[in-house]
This record gives structure tokens, C-alpha cells and sequence, in this order.
């Protein structure tokens, strides 16, 4: 599979570090730019074969350039430059018809200080990783104040309103307002409850406080509250399996991710909204399902993404919710997955361990 096998030998004569096994590509040249190993991630990162590459110049097998054009092998000026230098920052670099790559390089000079260059080590990362995480995270941001603006405005324009034309308002017509602003400045609280559940799941910051839980209990408090709120009591049906083990987990997580399925089922979804709750053997399987539309399949992972709506986003939700559903199953060292209901409609099923109690 892999050529004839000149990659990182070249390079045993100066060093037993096992080159292939680097996660970043790695690119030894000496002096006069020949080049004398290759990695493997070097050779996936710039389509190079190492066996091709050792032994020629740098500047033929690998001419990098930067955004302006210029060789940077070139510029490198190993015999020039300042002898006290041997760190080339990282730079972003092209080859011909290649990626984005991030490239820096440590010249080796014989004394260590102010010595001749003798060798030079360079090192080879994806650009474009990073360049889709900065672009990721810039998305976040507009995201996150998009969706923080479109209550706020309304709580402004409402109240800038009431306040410059109180007396012209019937006292029905206020109300209306009100109740606007109030629920737009829960959306906003929401919003902002959610962000930091996303914060502490990404950062690994969540924290588990495990006590015994009874699921059924749970789902039935969560249904009774969805029924208080005026949902029909027959909209809802709890199935039970037999001999369900004792579970330890934390409750206030566990009725969040209970709440947030069913709220999805009932919002997204159409007809009964089913809770059915089943031992696994080692641990308990939770599964919600409808009888709406469902999810399309190739759709299935993209559901528990930030801020995927699909095409509800008419409907109010933030989209964070089986983000956070996800976070806080796994938290719990289980799994989640969507699949199709046997009625038709979308069927989430969580699984999660036993547990233990804390001080275990
Ligand atoms: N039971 C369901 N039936 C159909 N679509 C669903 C269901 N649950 C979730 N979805 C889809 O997944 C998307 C993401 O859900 P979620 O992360 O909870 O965000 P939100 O509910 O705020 O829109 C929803 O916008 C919807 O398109
Ligand atoms: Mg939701």
C-alpha cells in the first residue's frame, strides 16, 4: 500500500522518532534544500509520494506559495538571513492546484547558535480544518446575535410604542403588547439558558448528579405538565416495560431531555406522542415517538447539530434543543438516534446505563 517503503527510513540516519506515526505531516530537507524524508501525513496532506519526493529539491517537489506568489522555499534564504534565525512562524501556503496548508519550519544549524543551517525540519497541517472551525465559530456568533435581535427588536418597538402613545391604546390593545414583550423577553432568557448548556456540553464542563430516578414517573409528571398546559390528556400514551433496573441518574437532566423530546414530538410532530421505556439489560432504553411527518433519513444525523431547524424555523424553536438532548444523554455515558416510527412519524430513542451512585 505504501510505496516502496523510502519514506521515514531516509530520515533514520538522524533521528528514530517514528515519523509516520506523527499526526502532522513532517518534511526534512538539508542544507541545499534536498529533501530527505517524508511522512505519511505529509504525503496525504500534500498528495506527494515520499518515495518520489526524497532525494529531489524542495523547490521542485514541494513549491509552496504564499498568497501573494512568492516561493517560500525561496525566501527561506538559508545560507543568508540572520544566523541567530532558526524559527519560521506558520504560514498558510499553496502548492499548485493544492489546499491550503499550514506550514512552518525550524532550521537545525550546526553550532546550535549562530551555525551553519544544516538540516530543516518543516511541519504540515490542514488549512482548511482550521479555516472551518474559525469559519464555524464566526457562523455561531451570527447566528447567536441574529436570533438575540429579533425579540429584542420587538421588545423595543412594543414598548418604544406604548410608552409615546400610552393613552391612545385601548386597554385590550396594551395587553396584546404585553404579552408579546413578555414572551419574546422569555425567548430571549431561553436563548440564553440554552447557550450556556451548549457552552458547559462542549467545553466538557456538564456535571452529573446521579441519584436513584424513576423514569416512569418522570415521563408521567412531564406529560401531566403538557396536559395542565391544555394539551389533550389523550395525546399522550406511556408504555412501560417489566423488570426495569434502578438507574442512577441526574434527574434535572433526565426530565430536560424528557421534556425537550416530547415538546419536539408534539411541536414537529403530529398525532399520539408515545414514551415507552423498556430494560435494556445493562442500562434502559427511552424511546419518543409520533406520527407527523418524521425525519428524513439523510437528514437523521443532522437533527442533533446547533441550531438545525430543518424547514421548521417558522415555528419558534432555536434549533439547540437535540443539540443539548444529545450532550446531556452522553453526559450520561449513553446514545442517542432517530429513526422511522413504526406508525410512521420520528422515533428518538435514548439509552442510558444503570449508573452508579457518585460516591462509587
Ligand atoms: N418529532 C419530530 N418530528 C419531526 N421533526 C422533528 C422532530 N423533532 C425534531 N425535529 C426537527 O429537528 C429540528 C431540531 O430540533 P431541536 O434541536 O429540538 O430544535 P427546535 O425544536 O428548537 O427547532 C426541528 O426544528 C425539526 O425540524
Ligand atoms: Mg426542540
Amino acid at each position: 500500500m505504501h510505496g516502496d517503503g523510502t519514506d521515514g527510513q531516509a530520515l533514520d540516519s538522524v533521528c528514530t522518532i517514528p515519523i509516520d506515526e506523527l499526526p502532522d505531516g513532517l518534511v526534512v530537507a538539508d542544507a541545499e534544500g534536498v529533501v530527505l524524508a517524508v511522512n505519511r501525513a505529509a504525503e496525504r496532506l500534500t498528495g506527494v509520494r515520499a518515495s518520489e519526493a526524497v532525494g529531489q529539491v524542495m523547490d521542485e517537489v514541494f513549491p509552496f506559495r504564499d498568497h501573494d506568489g512568492r516561493e517560500w522555499w525561496k525566501a527561506l534564504d538559508l545560507a543568508g538571513g540572520l544566523r541567530t534565525r532558526s524559527r519560521v512562524p506558520e504560514r498558510s501556503l499553496r502548492l499548485p492546484g493544492g489546499r491550503e496548508l499550514y506550514v512552518a519550519a525550524r532550521m537545525i544549524r550546526v553550532p546550535a547558535r549562530g551555525g551553519d543551517v544544516e538540516r530543516v525540519t518543516i511541519t504540515l497541517r490542514d488549512g482548511g480544518a482550521r479555516a472551518r472551525l474559525e469559519r464555524s465559530r464566526a457562523d455561531l456568533v451570527t447566528v447567536v446575535a441574529h436570533e438575540l435581535r429579533s425579540p429584542l427588536t420587538s421588545v423595543k418597538g412594543f414598548t418604544a410604542t406604548l410608552l409615546a402613545k400610552w393613552d391612545r391604546f385601548t386597554d385590550e390593545q396594551k395587553r396584546v403588547m404585553l404579552e408579546t414583550v413578555n414572551n419574546d423577553a422569555d425567548r430571549v432568557t431561553r436563548l440564553i439558558t440554552e447557550l450556556l448548556d451548549v457552552s458547559r456540553i462542549e467545553s466538557g464542563r456538564l456535571e452529573i448528579h446521579r441519584q436513584v430516578v424513576d423514569l416512569p414517573a418522570r415521563a408521567q409528571r412531564i406529560i401531566a405538565g403538557r396536559v395542565a398546559a391544555g394539551e389533550p390528556e389523550d395525546r399522550f400514551r406511556l408504555i412501560v416495560g417489566e423488570n426495569l433496573p434502578e438507574v442512577w441518574l441526574d434527574q434535572d437532566k433526565i426530565d430536560q431531555v424528557l421534556a425537550n423530546l416530547v415538546e419536539n414530538a408534539v411541536r414537529h410532530g403530529r398525532g399520539t406522542v408515545t414514551i415507552d421505556i423498556q430494560s435494556v439489560g445493562w442500562g434502559v432504553a427511552v424511546s419518543v415517538r409520533d406520527q407527523g411527518e418524521g425525519i428524513a433519513p439523510e437528514l437523521a444525523p443532522r437533527v442533533f447539530e446547533q441550531f438545525w431547524r430543518g424547514n421548521s424555523r417558522r415555528r419558534g424553536g432555536t434549533g439547540l434543543g437535540l443539540f443539548i438532548v444529545k450532550g446531556l444523554v452522553e453526559a450520561h455515558g449513553g446514545t442517542i438516534t432517530v429513526q422511522r416510527a413504526p406508525e410512521g412519524g420520528a422515533e428518538f430513542r435514548f439509552t442510558v446505563p444503570t449508573g452508579t451512585p457518585d460516591f462509587a
